[in-house]
């Protein structure tokens, strides 16, 4: 609830695309020159592809799932109206990385635990904590960790 309370204050006064675990408000599609990630940024382009930090282009996301990322544990899901969030994929109950994103659930297969794709909160199994979230930034149709 209070973390509901949180986005909800964050989304109605904030300008910013980053908020901790989910991107409420997208970016503007081309903005100013402000360097604020560590990776080469290119200026001027329409950055078809993203660059090497990007996680995830937000096409690749599918609406009402999403994809789990196992190299750096993270799954970002997607809702029906194009809010990402991104999540810890390691499993709170004991550590398995989580198999599947579907039917608004984050689902471990090693015990059955579900998590709310869009808070992280546990809805069902054995496990007793939410998938921590990870702040992450839309920039040029790609996901980056914030
Ligand atoms: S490790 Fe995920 S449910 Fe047990």
């Amino acid at each position: 609830m209070i973390e509901r309370r949180a986005v909800l204050l964050a989304g109605g006064a904030a300008t910013t695309a980053v908020l901790t675990g989910c991107i409420v408000q997208q970016a503007p599609p081309t903005t100013a020159s402000q360097p604020t990630s560590k990776a080469p940024v290119s200026q001027g382009t329409t950055a078809a592809e993203p660059g090497p930090a990007a996680l995830a282009k937000v096409a690749d996301i599918p609406a009402g799932g999403g994809v789990i990322l196992k190299e750096q544990s993270l799954v970002l899901t997607k809702d029906a109206s194009g809010k990402i969030c991104a999540f810890s994929a390691i499993c709170t109950h004991q550590g398995c990385v989580v198999t599947e994103v579907g039917d608004g659930t984050i689902n471990c297969a090693c015990h059955g635990s579900k998590f709310d794709a869009t808070t992280g909160e546990r809805v069902a199994g054995p496990a007793k904590a939410p998938l921590p979230a990870v702040a992450v930034k839309q920039r040029d149709g790609a996901i980056f960790q914030a």
